[in-house]
């Protein structure tokens, strides 16, 4: 179970004010479970967990052994909702210190010009023993046709079918819709392995399919553990979703209230992919109509040495998230040494755990006592169930604070605007 601590924001709000409002929330959570608000064809990240795909899980699992066995490097390519999730995940349960041989990396999720010409120079340059690397890589787009992916796309796959000849259908896998788009001509084209997103999940909410299971079990992390955790947390809700209205009441309640910023942040370093994970999923689904909070993140306690500053006493319009591990995998005690000339001697005996908590506690009681709201979401340890089940928590979390406002959380119309102003630019034609 995801538990939240949400006393610290409470204290804002009015007791009249919440009850009122709580009824709002459990009718947006009615529209969520009867499919009967705007987007309702977008659900389809209930739907994979009411009826688990067991099948697709295994093919899922033996494909990406048999990378992690063949690879020196496996690339995510996809941006937004098709790449976010999976690092979020990798980030948050791999250190990254493993050694494993096996080396994740990005692209398509940006059009720096830099990045793209010294990753190609990297895949390029041997291995330590002479050989050449042995890369593979995993084009994820639903519509099949977003330019930063694409562009990547194309140059990587251009210079690997140079490099590996016919061998490199192998080695490309594509992600996408099941029909349509560019990207499926290719695939066709050429014969490359394919996965394919539902019709009726989005991007932001499509972690939970190939889209992120690919890379996150390529990366060795326990896809069927994650997965069940998402199903547990949907079956719990589902008959008790309290949590979940809860904090979509306070998040409402503020909103109306005149707050424009959630700072959503972590005193633990893994926690950060998912707070750039949660920032997209409600960035996207909310911010529209004029609404929204402007979801920013904040890295503990590296940030307080930054924008703390602004948070403890800046302009009084903003609410914070924490999302706590109650349970370290691992820690350090501090060490012990025989002279006390570095004045540290009184946290001897002590963990960077406990101590990290004091740090989490004295930040909490400060910008509460500065007039900042603070949510806490917690996880008891950091493991693939517990990341499941938060998982499915945000996302459902999004979608009832979404309908609360009165707006469709699946759609992103504004996205469009950006993209039709660079084409006009770079001269496409329709
Ligand atoms: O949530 C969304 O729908 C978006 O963030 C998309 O994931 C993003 O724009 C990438 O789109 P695509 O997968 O079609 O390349």
């Amino acid at each position: 179970m995801i538990k939240t601590d949400v006393d610290g924001a409470r204290q804002f709000i009015d007791d009249e004010e919440y009850t009122k409002t709580y009824e709002m929330a459990e009718n947006a959570f009615r529209q969520v479970e009867q499919a009967s608000g705007p987007g309702n064809n977008w659900l389809g990240w209930r739907r994979i967990l009411k009826e688990p795909n067991d099948a697709e899980l295994e093919r899922i699992e033996r494909h990406a052994a048999e990378i992690r066995k063949n690879a020196d490097i496996f690339i995510i390519c996809g941006i937004g909702g098709s790449y976010t999730g999976a690092k979020a995940i990798i980030e948050s349960l791999t250190s990254g210190f493993e050694g494993s041989g096996l080396e994740i990396l990005y692209a398509g999720h940006h059009m720096g010009g830099r990045y793209l010409h010294d990753l190609m120079e990297y895949l390029k340059s041997p291995r330590e023993d002479g050989e050449p690397k042995r890369v593979y890589l995993n084009v994820i787009s639903k519509s099949g046709s977003t330019l930063e992916t694409a562009l990547a796309f194309r140059t990587i796959r251009a210079w690997m079918h140079e490099e590996y000849g016919d061998e490199a259908k192998n080695r490309i896998v594509a992600t996408t819709g099941e029909s349509g788009g560019v990207l499926n001509n290719i695939i066709e084209e050429e014969g490359y392995a394919k996965y394919v997103i539902p019709g009726d999940i989005g991007g932001r909410f499509s972690v939970l399919t190939p889209v992120g299971l690919l890379p996150v079990a390529v990366a060795g992390i326990d896809i069927q553990t994650l997965y069940y955790g998402a199903v547990a947390e949907y079956e719990l809700t589902e008959s008790d979703p309290g949590k979940i209205l809860e904090y979509a009441t306070i998040r409402y309640i503020l909103h109306k209230n005149g707050y424009a910023l959630d700072v959503i942040g972590s005193f633990e370093p893994e926690m950060m992919g998912f707070a750039a994970w949660t920032q997209q999923l409600l960035g996207e689904s909310e911010g529209k109509e004029g609404k929204g909070l402007f979801p920013a993140t904040a890295s503990y306690s590296t940030d307080l040495h930054s924008i703390g500053q602004m948070i403890q006493q800046g302009q009084r319009n903003m609410l914070e998230t924490l999302f706590v591990i109650e349970k370290p995998i691992s820690d350090l005690k501090i060490t012990s040494m025989s002279d006390n000339t570095d004045e540290l001697g009184y946290l001897e005996g002590k963990t960077f755990h406990e101590i990290n908590h004091s740090a989490q506690e004295g930040t909490v009681q400060a910008h509460l006592e500065g007039g900042v709201p603070v949510i806490r979401v917690i996880l008891e340890k950091l493991n693939a169930q517990q990341i499941g089940r938060f998982i499915y928590f945000y996302e459902l979390m999004t979608a009832v604070y979404v309908y609360m406002l009165d707006v469709n959380p699946f759609n992103q119309p504004g996205v469009e605007n950006y993209k039709q102003a660079m084409y006009r630019l770079l001269g496409k034609k329709d």
